[in-house]
């Protein structure tokens, strides 16, 4: 099952959300990868995200094939492995093989958490290009909008075609706009609440998330 978390806007919570998910499938028992094309999963989760990653592997034409993408991955404490973004510019990527990517990863058993980043505001080359994120939706099971209720963020959505399949709400106190304001302009459920909690952003800046992921987190996704 491919899960791609996205958003519209940048630092309302999406990596956090990808890594949350995640960790819980793990917990879970379940077969997880996660796959970092935005670039900041390695520093949340506390290892190391140096090495080469899935942006080198689709700008490499004529490189290895999809049985590669394998080595390219690290353990994050628990036991859920990190396709980590590589230092490539996602401008260079080669078209043939974002195809093959996607192919391979909606073909994995079990769980493919996909954090995509903010898709209004970062394109190549810092952002992953259209050619790869739009086929990745295509083949998601489930296609989350992370946001907050926030109307700036909403705005931009309607302002461009991609829909998701449910919101995740990272819920702040004082929003004018609540969850019911949020489902009728983004036309799909909020099937999940996240807290603010200076305990996340604590656990983000540490590199801990994995290591002490914060009950309130937990909490939130191990329903959903
Ligand atoms: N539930 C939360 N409670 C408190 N702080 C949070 C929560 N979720 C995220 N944060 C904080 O908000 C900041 C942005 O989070 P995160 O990096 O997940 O957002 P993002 O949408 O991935 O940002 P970017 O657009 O830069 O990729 C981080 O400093 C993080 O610690
Ligand atoms: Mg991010």
């Amino acid at each position: 099952m491919v899960v791609v978390c996205w958003s519209v806007k940048g630092g309302v919570g999406t990596t956090v959300v990808s890594a949350a998910l995640a960790l819980d499938a793990t917990r879970r028992g379940k077969t997880v990868l996660l796959v970092d094309l935005a670039g900041d999963l390695a520093s949340v989760l506390g290892v190391d995200g140096s090495g080469i990653g899935v942006s080198d592997w689709c700008c490499a034409s004529g490189g290895a094939g999809v049985e590669a993408l394998d080595r390219l991955t690290v353990e994050v404490a628990g036991g859920t492995r990190l396709l980590v973004r590589g230092g490539s510019s996602w401008s260079e990527a080669v078209p043939e093989r974002l195809v093959g990517l996607v192919d391979d990863l909606a073909a994995r058993p079990g769980v493919v958490v996909v954090d995509a980043g903010d898709l209004w505001t970062a394109a190549p080359p810092v952002g992953p290009p259209a050619g790869l994120v739009d086929p990745l939706l295509g083949v998601a099971e489930r296609s989350l909008l992370v946001t907050r209720a926030c109307y700036l963020g909403l705005r931009r959505l309607s302002r461009q075609e991609r829909r998701p399949t449910e919101v995740v709400l990272v819920v702040e106190p004082g929003r004018a706009l609540d969850r019911h304001d949020v489902e009728a302009v983004v036309g799909a459920p909020v099937t999940i609440r996240i807290p603010m909690d200076p305990a996340v952003a604590r656990s983000v800046d540490a590199g801990l998330l994995a290591r002490r992921t914060p009950r309130s987190l937990i909490r939130a996704v191990e329903s959903s």
